[in-house]
């Protein structure tokens, strides 16, 4: 948006190297390119929300009813430094605070900014504020096993491959596995002591 800035100070909620972690707002379905992502093949290559199409009465409805006032869910944009705008989200999502565990997701939309190390600092900042402030024992995902930037980026942050679902995936006509992978909080203090 010319002229305006979309960045408020009072929104950011983690601060990285390169990147700013905010807290999502009707303003960022509104005015980013966040519900189109969801249409985009390039983005979606990999994910499993590529089969139907996304608007943007949908995005502000998934907005309002999941994340705006969710205590099992944290979903937060990403804004590399210099830009205003979110170029992707970061969540930890379908939060257990019984068994202190939590399923990790991100989304890097914006086609520039993928491959610029961003990715790997919005999980490494969500990981920590997982461990550290929320007090989380472990974070999962899942992935296509043919992710090779995903699943390098997670095993960076120190995620280890757990398993795989067998045939999850229909892309391009073929089945594809999913590799399920995780982090320990002892496995992140580990890595953390190592730096
Ligand atoms: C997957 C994703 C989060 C990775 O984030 P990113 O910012 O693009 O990746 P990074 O720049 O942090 O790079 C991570 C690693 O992957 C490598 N990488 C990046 N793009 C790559 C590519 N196209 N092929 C192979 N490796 C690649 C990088 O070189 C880096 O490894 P290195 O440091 O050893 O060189 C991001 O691309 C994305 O959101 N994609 C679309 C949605 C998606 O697929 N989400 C994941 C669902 S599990």
């Amino acid at each position: 948006m010319q002229g305006l800035s979309n960045l408020d100070e009072r929104d950011i909620f983690l601060r990285g190297k390169t990147i700013i972690l905010k807290a999502l707002s009707e303003n960022d379905v509104l005015q980013s390119g966040w519900y189109g992502w969801f249409n985009s093949e390039e983005a979606t290559e990999f994910v499993q929300q590529r089969y139907f199409p996304n608007t943007l009465q949908k995005q502000l409805e998934f907005y309002r009813s999941g994340i705006a006032n969710s205590s099992t869910k944290i979903q937060l944009g990403i804004v590399p430094n210099g830009m205003d705008t979110i170029v992707g989200v970061v969540s930890l999502s379908n939060i257990d605070f019984l068994n202190r565990k939590a399923e990790f997701g991100i989304m890097i939309g914006d086609n520039a900014s993928r491959g610029k190390g961003y990715g790997t600092e919005a999980c490494l900042l969500l990981v920590k504020h997982g461990f550290e402030r929320l007090s989380l024992n472990k974070i999962y995902l899942g992935v296509h096993a043919e992710h090779t930037a995903a699943i390098r980026s997670y095993e960076k942050v120190g995620f280890v491959q757990e398993g795989r679902l067998r045939q999850e995936m229909l892309t391009n006509g073929r089945y594809v596995d999913t590799v399920v992978m995780s982090i320990l909080a002892e496995d992140f203090r580990g890595k953390t002591a190592e730096q």
